[in-house]
């Protein structure tokens, strides 16, 4: 009896919840029929469920962008990619959107003021556009917008009167525009900034004052005249990614990444690095990636790696100067014998002097070849053996020879053992759009 009443109880349950059930939507929020809605021409809209509305049935679909990541995404949302937009649509877009996608279009000014009525905005979208000038307004405040994308523009000039409008922003990307100059105050409203992607720009002289007061997780510096790694750097204890490549720095001194305990990454590709401090590394305990290609180093101090991660770790330093003599063997012994610990360890050069070891990878050679000549020895048995014409002419003819061999053998092993490491010299990839970088 019993049984059969709760069965009947259940019957019923299931019957009004599916006549119910399309009055509300995915999150149990009443359904509100699109009819209240509007969407600017060419542009996608989609509710608080991320259910789209517009473009309304039989229109063209507005195109989206591949690049985007879904970890951004925020609901009710407006996308407008490649919209041919001059301006953001504002009295065409409900007040509610969280996120705003306005890539790929040819917007050239942004008033903030403009944005005011946005109070629930938590990601504004602008790259790839022509935005020149962002005018500043010291009444709009939108607490809720944590990340800014504004990449790919012309932009010369920002300040902290600019972001004073997003005193909660996390995430900002202003690589490739045409910033000269960066404030010291400039983000002096911005706290919470963690992940910053500043360059390439064309600054002209770099100071790091900027970064004083900010703790990063993530920091990209490329391509912005810098000539020293800065220093606010061994100050963030949580940065775990940072790109200082395509500028002019120099050396790298002991302790630049010291209390950067999470820090996994550094890319240091393109610059002038000479030299190294044998403590450069000292304190970034998790350091896994170090990318030091395209330098001109000709050593390195024995125990530069001896302080960073245990495991996996990868080094890549190709298109350097080195000098394979006495003075480089302590790093060779190291690395070999970090090689038998750990075979997934990947550091590897290429030898460019002396002549005996010149092009010579040194995973083919021991540490045993990484000898210094006593010369006056030399000297002297030669002297006993040859005069100085024939000297002459050996030293040429080995000269010749070993430039003949180092030729054949970089065409025959070079290329098909190491041609995908080209991409140093000519065609490195620009990470350009990545929505996020690892
Ligand atoms: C929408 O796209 C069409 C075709 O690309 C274009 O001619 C039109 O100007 C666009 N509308 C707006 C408001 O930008
Ligand atoms: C930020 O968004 C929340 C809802 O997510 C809203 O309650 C709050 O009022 C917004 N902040 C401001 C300053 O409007
Ligand atoms: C760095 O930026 C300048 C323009 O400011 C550009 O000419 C140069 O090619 C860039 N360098 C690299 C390596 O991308
Ligand atoms: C860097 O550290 C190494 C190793 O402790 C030390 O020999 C060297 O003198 C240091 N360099 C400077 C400039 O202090
Ligand atoms: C790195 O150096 C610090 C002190 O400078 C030391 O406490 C730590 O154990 C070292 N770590 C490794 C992996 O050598």
């Amino acid at each position: 009896m019993e049984s059969t009443s709760s069965h009947v109880r259940v019957i019923v349950g299931v019957m009004l919840c599916s006549v119910l059930a399309p009055l509300q939507d995915v999150t149990g929020q009443w359904f509100r029929p699109p009819k209240f809605w509007s969407c600017p021409q060419n542009c996608s809209c989609f509710d608080g469920s991320g259910i789209q509305h517009w473009p309304l049935p039989g229109s063209t679909p507005a195109r989206k962008d591949p690049t985007r990541s879904l970890w951004m995404e925020k609901n009710p949302r407006v996308e407008c990619i490649g919209s041919g937009l001059t301006r953001i649509p504002v009295e065409e877009i409900m007040d509610d959107v969280e996120m705003l996608f306005m890539s790929s279009n040819n917007i050239p000014k942004i008033s903030l003021a403009d944005l005011k009525k946005f109070k629930n905005l938590k990601v504004l979208n602008l790259k790839r556009n022509k935005i020149r000038s962002i005018i500043a307004d010291a009444d709009t405040t939108l607490t809720n917008v944590t990340t800014l994308t504004l990449r790919f523009n012309e932009i010369a000039f920002l300040s902290k009167e600019h972001f004073q409008s997003f005193p909660n922003l996390k995430y900002l990307s202003i690589y490739h525009n045409h910033i000269t100059t960066l404030p010291g105050d400039m983000f002096r409203f911005n706290p919470y900034l963690n992940r910053l992607y500043l360059g390439p720009n064309p600054i002209k002289s770099f100071c790091d004052d900027f970064l004083e007061e900010l703790n990063l997780k993530r920091l990209t510096l490329r391509n912005m005249s810098l000539t020293a790694v800065p220093p606010s750097i061994s100050r963030m204890s949580n940065l775990v990614f940072v790109d200082l490549s395509d500028n002019q720095i120099s050396e790298v001194r002991n302790n630049s990444f010291s209390p950067c305990k999470s820090l996994i990454r550094v890319i240091l590709e393109n610059n002038f690095i000479t030299s190294i401090e044998e403590n450069a590394f000292n304190g970034a305990t998790s350091l896994r990636t170090i990318q030091l290609s395209e330098n001109r180093l000709t050593s390195l101090p024995g125990g530069i790696l001896s302080n960073v991660s245990v495991e996996r770790l990868d080094v890549e330093l190709w298109e350097n100067e080195f000098f394979c003599d006495c003075s480089l063997k302590d790093f060779k012994i190291w690395v070999d014998q970090r090689n038998a610990i750990d075979p997934t360890t990947d550091v590897r050069f290429r030898c460019s002097q002396p002549m005996r070891m010149r092009n010579k990878y040194s995973d083919d050679v021991t540490s045993d070849d990484f000898t210094c000549q006593r010369k006056n020895v030399i000297y002297k048995e030669r002297k006993t053996i040859y005069t100085g014409e024939e000297m002459a002419i050996a030293v040429m003819l080995t000269f010749l020879c070993t430039l003949l061999c180092g030729i054949v053998a970089w065409r025959c092993t070079f290329k098909r053992k190491y041609g995908h490491l080209l991409r140093y010299a000519s065609q490195r990839d620009d990470y350009g759009d990545m929505e996020e970088l690892q």
